[in-house]
């Protein structure tokens, strides 16, 4: 079977190269892809992004099964126009992504069906925004309502840092947020605190599987200090997503977020992610939904999954996902990624990489802002490369990644050192919970 994903970051490349090992499989495709997926001989990028023209594509090169990387095409209907004409396509539709390209949404549709997250208000006018901000006090969190690309969510310790969020997201144009249909709105809630967890499951629309867990780093820097990132590196599985608190996310959040989505009429199809707040009695509550895998959450998780990929996936867009049990491997994978200079706000392109080491089976470089140019890769994108690995310790996956990116070197080249530093000092060093 020949097999297209679409998208070109970390997340992609170990999504094709995880389907690549399928004995099914004759071809991935990876569309655009990057200069990862370009290197790897059982890959193949095709330089294409619209969605138009990605469906007559798959159509004419027999595409078995088309999988969606990012949220961008996904809120764009990809996966509507794959169906309409009888394509089959791994991924939620239009209806089913507002879970994450709307903000307001998901709030309004976690109160509904009683799941467990902050408490929220939703507001177009800035008046009213501003006086809820002044009423609850701080620390007080601020979202845009729209996709924000990482800059829609402001945790505000001050109400003069909430104020001027909700005068920045309302206004948008001046920090780039593409609003939804129905105008500039903010979604204001609560600060939880607690420890938070990525939880990523698989659904048919009907029956669901869980993925390993996995836990990321946002912040730029050290000590999770610095700016928002889309992510900095990552790890599964996750200590904090105790036994209990695995069985609380699905009973109290997974299972009812999509028996409601069914009863709504948008059953949900797709990788569902869920971001959790974990507080100290165990009890999780929803962050936000990403209708998608995590990046660099994916990287690790990949790493770890020992059934195929292939099979799983095939039997989630066909409807019989219960067919399906996921076999993972015990020990503990970690990533760690290496950003452009710039990153977040404006990555620096063009630099040339060197010293990246030798694919294993313990070892992974996944690409992401690569592009090989006169010969040689490049940096092309805000994050480059997630360096993971496979350790019997977290301790000794970290050992394995910190040692293997040591001679991995571009100008302006950041990373955190610290990967990993939550569930160590958890004692998840051992690991006793292997979910
Ligand atoms: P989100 O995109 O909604 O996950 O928000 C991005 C980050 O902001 C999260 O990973 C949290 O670190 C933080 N955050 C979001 N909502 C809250 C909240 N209600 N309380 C505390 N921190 C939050
Ligand atoms: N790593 C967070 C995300 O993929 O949204």
């Amino acid at each position: 079977m020949k097999v297209l994903v679409i998208g070109s970051g970390g997340r992609e490349h170990a999504l094709a190269w995880k389907l690549a090992a399928s004995p099914r499989v004759q071809r991935v495709y990876v569309a655009p892809g990057n200069a990862g997926t370009a290197r790897d001989t059982r890959l193949k990028n095709v330089a294409l992004t619209d969605v138009h023209e990605l469906a007559d594509w798959a159509q004419s090169e027999k595409i078995g099964l088309t999988v969606v990387g990012p949220e961008g095409p996904l809120a764009a209907g990809v996966v509507d126009l794959f169906r309409a004409r009888g394509q089959r396509i791994f991924g939620p539709t239009k209806a089913a992504a507002r879970l994450e390209s709307s903000k307001a949404f998901a709030k309004d549709f976690m109160q509904r069906h009683g799941i467990p997250t902050a408490r929220h208000a939703t507001f177009a006018d800035a008046a009213q925004a501003h006086a809820y901000v002044d009423r609850v006090g701080a620390p007080i969190v601020v979202k845009a309502d729209g996709l924000a690309a990482g800059k829609g969510v402001v945790v505000a310790s001050t109400t003069a840092q909430a104020h001027q969020a909700v005068d920045d997201m309302l206004d948008g144009a001046a920090i780039g947020i593409q609003h939804n249909a129905d105008g500039a709105r903010v979604v204001i809630e609560d600060f939880l605190q607690g420890e938070e967890s990525s939880f990523i499951v698989v659904s048919d629309g009907r029956h669901v599987v869980p993925l390993a867990t996995s836990q990321d780093h946002k912040r730029l820097l050290d000590g999770d200090q610095g700016p928002n990132t889309g992510g900095m590196g990552a790890y599964s599985p996750a200590p904090v997503v105790t036994p209990n608190v695995h069985a609380r996310v699905m009973h109290e959040i997974i299972v009812p977020t999509l028996t409601g989505m069914a009863r709504d009429g948008h059953p949900f199809t797709g990788f569902l992610y869920a971001g959790l707040m974990i507080d100290a009695q165990g009890q999780p509550r929803t962050l936000e939904f990403n209708t998608r895998l995590g990046d660099p959450e994916a990287q690790p998780i990949l790493m770890r999954m020992k059934s195929d990929l292939l099979e799983a996936l095939l039997h989630a867009s066909d409807g019989t996902l219960d067919r399906v049990n996921l076999q993972w491997d015990r020990r503990v994978a970690l990533g760690v990624v290496l950003a452009a200079h710039g990153y977040p706000v404006a990555p620096r392109r063009g630099d040339p990489i060197t010293g990246l080491p030798a694919d294993a089976d313990d070892l992974m470089v996944f690409h992401a802002g690569t592009a090989m140019q006169d010969g040689q890769i490049v940096t092309a994108g805000g994050r480059v490369v997630c360096v993971t690995a496979l350790g019997e310790s977290l301790r000794f996956a970290q050992q394995r990644v910190y040692e293997a990116l040591g001679d991995i070197a571009f100008d302006g080249m950041q990373y955190r050192t610290d990967i990993g530093h939550r569930a160590m000092a958890a004692g998840g060093s051992a690991g006793s919970h292997r979910a």
